[in-house]
């Protein structure tokens, strides 16, 4: 039977690396959760976060290395999922046998055959199943999406998101230095996210996509054109090879031009909305947690957002926003970008 609003909900993680302590906090700080099981490979990992928990004055979570085992021992109510994509299939399996609510991180899989695949096991059994794509969860992306919802730039028409910064990503995740295919699977995955999220589905896209660090196997660079379904034309730029100062990360940079005005969001969260009637100037900074840290605020708010997201979907019985079922709309527009960029032609998605 559905979890009901109000209902506690006890969770489980899997994978404590280096995003995943955003992921333990949330939980710790979301009301109606009961943290219940930490698992990694590495018991060091495990443990590091069962004691982090037990110093913030919560149950210490029990310390697990096998997620199969975990399962059966604590039977919890949904499992968060925070490994790299190459376990996501083998660990949502796991999930799907037991029945359990699963959020899974992005990206869903290495390709979208794996997606489907993962998609299918997950229907067949009929568990709830979110990817963790918090972009579109982060509070200035929401004031975003309610400045179009409220018509205040009329439809819109041409955009442009960009996430482009020097930021080191691989001082944090070396393992991404490895990573073949990167800049689009890693990072403008999300952008696509929220593109679709601002502007609806794609019907086709152009992408070109630079390789300019030294020393790493993937494209850390990427420009993209997005013809959305209705109408919408959307420039995603994603690069982690980008010099701008004051550097913007982790912030995107955003340009809509509507039939009655546009809007930009530029470095430090300001909004300036400009009609005919005037321009409107105000600030649309995250409210960050308390336990957040200050570079990560965002981050860590839209985390929180996301998980919440779910509790709700999982409380609800609702389908969540970002389902597998829609993710793997998301996931298709970078199988896209590549075939694009390996063709330098448009590629229609109506064929991946
Ligand atoms: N949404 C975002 O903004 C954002 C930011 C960073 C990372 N991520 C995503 O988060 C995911 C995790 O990234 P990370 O940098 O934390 O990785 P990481 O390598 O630091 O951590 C992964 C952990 O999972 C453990 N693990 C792997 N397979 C396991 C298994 N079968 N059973 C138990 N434990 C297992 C590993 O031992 C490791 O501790 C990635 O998919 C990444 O793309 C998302």
């Amino acid at each position: 039977m559905a979890k009901q609003t109000g209902d506690r909900l006890r969770v489980a993680m899997v994978g404590c690396g280096f995003f995943a302590r955003n992921h333990l906090l949330a939980w710790h700080h979301l009301p109606d959760v009961d943290l219940v099981g930490v698992c990694d490979l590495d018991p060091g990992r495990a443990q590091g976060f069962a004691d982090l928990i037990a110093e913030l004055g919560g149950s210490r979570p029990a310390v697990h290395t096998d997620l199969a085992a975990m399962l059966a021992e604590l039977r919890p109510d949904l499992v968060d999922v925070v490994t790299t994509m190459e376990s996501h299939e083998a660990l949502v399996g796991i999930c799907a046998e037991a029945g359990v609510a699963t959020i899974c991180q992005k990206p869903f899989a290495p390709d979208l055959a794996a997606v489907r695949r993962i998609v299918t096991t997950a229907e067949a059994v009929g568990i709830p199943l979110m990817i963790h794509e918090n972009f579109r969860f982060q509070g200035p992306m929401m004031a975003v999406r309610r400045c179009l919802d409220e018509g205040r730039i009329g439809t819109p028409l041409a955009a442009r998101l960009s996430w482009r910064c020097g930021f080191d990503v691989f001082k944090g995740q070396p393992y991404l230095a490895k990573v073949e295919r990167l800049v689009l699977l890693d990072l403008v995955i999300h952008l696509f996210d929220l593109a679709r999220f601002l502007f609806g589905d794609v019907a086709r896209i152009l992408a070109r996509t630079q390789r300019v660090r030294q020393g790493i196997a993937g494209e850390d660079g990427a420009v993209c054109l997005l013809e959305h379904e209705n109408g919408t034309i959307c420039e995603v730029l994603g690069s982690y090879h980008t010099r701008i100062d004051p550097d913007p990360f982790p912030q995107t940079l955003i340009r809509i031009d509507g039939t009655l005005g546009h809007l930009e969001v530029g470095h430090d969260y300001a909004l300036q909305v400009r009609t005919a009637a005037g321009t409107e100037c105000s600030s649309i900074a995250p409210v960050p947690p308390d336990w957040g840290d200050p570079v990560w605020a965002m981050v860590q708010e839209s985390v929180l957002n996301t998980q919440a997201h779910f509790v709700q979907a999982v409380q609800s019985g609702q389908e969540a926003a970002t389902s597998a079922r829609d993710n793997e709309k998301t996931f298709a527009l970078v199988e896209a970008a590549y075939r694009s960029d390996a063709s330098a032609a448009w590629v229609d998605l109506a064929t991946v």
